[in-house]
């Protein structure tokens, strides 16, 4: 079995889904070079981001939409230097503010993990 099809395979299964988060956050490189492209079963975070977070922090994550600006959505190149990943993490999942949801009935651990990782990215590309 390719070691692709066994995260998969892990992943689909829910309790070791986080162990299989984890054990990918620990492989040297992964997820560091292209968070987007590491894809969790069919998820892909940049086209999630793109579809679900962008309207109101904008596609490279300066926040500058017409939501961005109305929600005071702060740019991710400013945000990366006030909370930590979990933190961030802690914020997706649970949300904060008026208008930032928690996204915990939408997406897995690991998927707000990897949706968070695409978002610091763009901290630095920019
Ligand atoms: C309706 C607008 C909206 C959408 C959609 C949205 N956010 Fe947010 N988000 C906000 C606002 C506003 C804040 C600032 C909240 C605060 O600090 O009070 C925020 C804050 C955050 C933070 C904390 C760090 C920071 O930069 O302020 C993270 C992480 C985050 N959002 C991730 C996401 C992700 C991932 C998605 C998509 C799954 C998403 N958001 C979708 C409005 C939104």
């Amino acid at each position: 079995m390719s070691l692709r099809n066994w995260v998969v395979t892990a992943a689909s299964a829910a309790g070791t889904a986080l162990l299989a988060a984890g054990l990918m956050a620990g492989a040297p490189a992964a997820g560091r070079t292209l968070p987007g492209a590491r894809a969790q079963g069919g998820f892909n975070a940049r086209d999630v981001f793109l579809n679900k977070c962008a309207t109101c922090h904008a596609r490279d994550g300066s926040g500058h939409t017409v939501k961005g600006h109305k929600d005071k959505v702060q740019p991710v190149a400013q945000t990366v230097k006030k909370y930590s990943e979990a933190q961030m993490i802690q914020i997706a999942t649970k949300g904060k503010g008026a208008y930032m949801n928690g996204f915990s009935d939408q997406f897995t651990p690991a998927q707000i993990k990897a949706l968070v990782e695409y978002y610091r990215s763009l901290a630095t590309q920019h």
